[in-house]
């Protein structure tokens, strides 16, 4: 075993991490990012499109793990996309340089300010709004298209056809901002560029277009030359020492999962940047297996961001259908957050499948009315779940009504074929809580009890934020890293 000794290390390369990253590069200080996933853009291997699962499409599976249509074999690799299955939820999460970057939708949304100021009472939201969500949307390249192009674009007929059902039942929608480059896109159509957006490729990674974070925050770290980026290095557990420092204990494994070498890497300062279900199986892991030191808050206000999908069949199927080529780039909401009794946002989702489906597919974002909770089940050696149909039982209320309304306007029925009676209760891209700001943390992120330990993502949003949350843990890490590097790096 290999010991080696860091001033500052980084768990984890999604947002948190690499806002981390690169604040603290440009001030001069030197860190280390550990991930447990591949460098994709160092190893020049392509990701693989939806309809062709390959190397990118799952972490260490035999089979692929898409939300539906599950039928492909998998060689087993160190994939971008994987899904933390539990009873009554199942997680996906992106692995790799770039975190959930690689695979998600590119949804570049800023929640609503009375919600951000509901969740966040402590915080000043005057300048989350005037200055760290403002700063986060424009490091991230966050775009919006224009309507000319989503008007006159065979692969948005979906979203045309989806925003016109809505409005006939009389729902408001909006546009979505997102980070996939849409000028880049306009010259797919062109056929002027590769294709991305336009092939079928997002959940197992894009090829092109997508502003994820290594083309962003991690590019502009990596150039001040203070960034030392170590992929597949997987931390098992953290051990605090006499002297207030921690020892990571870290398998550096090859793409097949298997270890390869055994590090301890010690350090003054960690931020922890696994993402939500990471930097908590982390510490409750570190807790149960090395006594490590945890707050009573660590594992309590987690929730699913009240994800909630569900679809209707078409039953105009003959007369048009949703288009035989889709963009995987969502780009329409329908904004039903103010209502008193069915309070929900919609991503109107494409569904690439490379024929005329006439399915519409939904996101849904609804509210929380229960938290749920994480633990650590020592004799599994896995995180458990405190959730199940209760904590989701006025989402799938809600998807009824949104459904039965939708349908009644426009024809259609429960898309069965998708889920189980058609609601994906189970579905969630959204972990969010467990170690909240100003909770389990003070109110920038330093874990209670420590000196040196940062949290620095998802886990800090308590459950919920009403709208696809990765501007906001870009804002809020943004936010936390300003003080810490005043205060603690100085
Ligand atoms: P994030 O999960 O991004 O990064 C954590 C990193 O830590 C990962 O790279 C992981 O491999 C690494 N790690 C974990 N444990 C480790 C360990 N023990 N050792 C070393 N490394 C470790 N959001 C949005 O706003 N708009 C959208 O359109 C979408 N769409 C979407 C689609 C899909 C399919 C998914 C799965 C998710 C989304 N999301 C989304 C959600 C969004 O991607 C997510 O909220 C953020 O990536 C979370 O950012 P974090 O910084 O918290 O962690």
């Amino acid at each position: 075993t290999e010991i080696i000794d860091k001033d500052v290390v980084i768990i984890g390369s999604g947002y948190g991490g690499s806002v981390a990253a690169l604040r603290l590069c440009e001030k001069n200080i030197p860190v280390t990012l550990l991930e447990m996933g591949l460098d994709w853009e160092k190893s020049g291997k392509k990701f693989s499109a939806m309809s062709n699962p390959g190397h990118s499409a799952a972490w260490l599976k035999t089979k692929s793990i898409a939300p539906f249509f599950n039928l492909f074999s998998l060689e087993k690799f160190t994939g971008a996309l994987d899904r933390l299955d539990y009873e009554h939820i199942k997680i996906w999460v992106g692995r790799g340089v770039g975190g959930g970057s690689l695979v998600n939708g590119g949804m570049a949304v800023t929640p609503k300010m009375e919600y951000f100021k509901e969740m966040f009472p402590t915080l000043d939201t005057d300048k989350f709004y005037s200055h760290y969500f403002p700063l986060a949307n424009k490091e991230l390249k966050t775009n919006v298209a224009s309507e000319e192009f989503l008007e006159d674009c065979d692969f948005y007929k979906f979203n045309r056809v989806g925003e016109e059902e809505a409005h006939k039942a009389g729902y408001k929608t909006v546009r979505v901002p997102n980070v996939y480059d849409f000028k880049y896109m306009e010259q797919e159509y062109k056929n002027e560029v590769p294709r991305s957006a336009l092939a079928g490729e997002v959940i197992y990674g894009n090829n092109h277009g997508k502003n994820s974070l290594d083309k962003t925050y991690l590019r502009k770290a990596t150039a001040t030359r203070k960034l030392e980026i170590l992929e597949l290095h997987q931390v098992n557990h953290i051990t605090q020492n006499s002297d207030k420092s921690y020892s990571l204990d870290i398998s550096v494994i090859n793409t097949k999962g298997e270890e390869i070498q055994h590090k301890i890497i010690k350090t003054k300062k960690l931020i922890m940047a696994a993402g939500t279900m990471g930097s908590l199986e982390l510490l409750l892991k570190s807790q149960a297996k090395t006594q490590f030191p945890i707050d009573q808050n660590i594992g309590k206000e987690w929730g699913n961001n009240g994800n909630f999908m569900t679809g209707r069949n078409w039953v105009k199927a003959f007369s048009g259908g949703t288009g035989f080529q889709q963009s995987t780039i969502p780009v329409g909401g329908i904004d039903h957050w103010e209502d008193e009794k069915y309070p929900f946002f919609v991503e109107i989702a494409p569904l690439p499948m490379g024929m005329n489906v006439a399915t519409s597919l939904y996101l849904m974002v609804n509210k929380l009315k229960k938290f749920g909770g994480v633990s650590y089940d020592v004799k599994s050696e896995k995180l458990d779940l405190d959730w199940n149909k209760s904590h989701t039982a006025h989402m799938k209320d809600n998807a009824k009504y949104f459904l039965r309304s939708m349908n009644k306007a426009n024809g259609g029925t429960r898309a069965h074929m998708l889920f189980h009676n058609g609601f994906g209760a189970d579905v969630c891209y959204h972990p969010l809580g467990g170690i909240v700001l100003g909770k389990a943390t003070d109110q920038f992120g330093r874990l209670n009890g420590h000196q040196n330990l940062y949290v620095i993502d998802g886990s800090l949003i308590p459950g919920t934020i009403g709208v696809n949350p990765f501007v906001t843990i870009t804002a809020i890490a943004e936010y936390c890293m300003e003080e810490i590097i005043k205060k603690d790096f100085a």
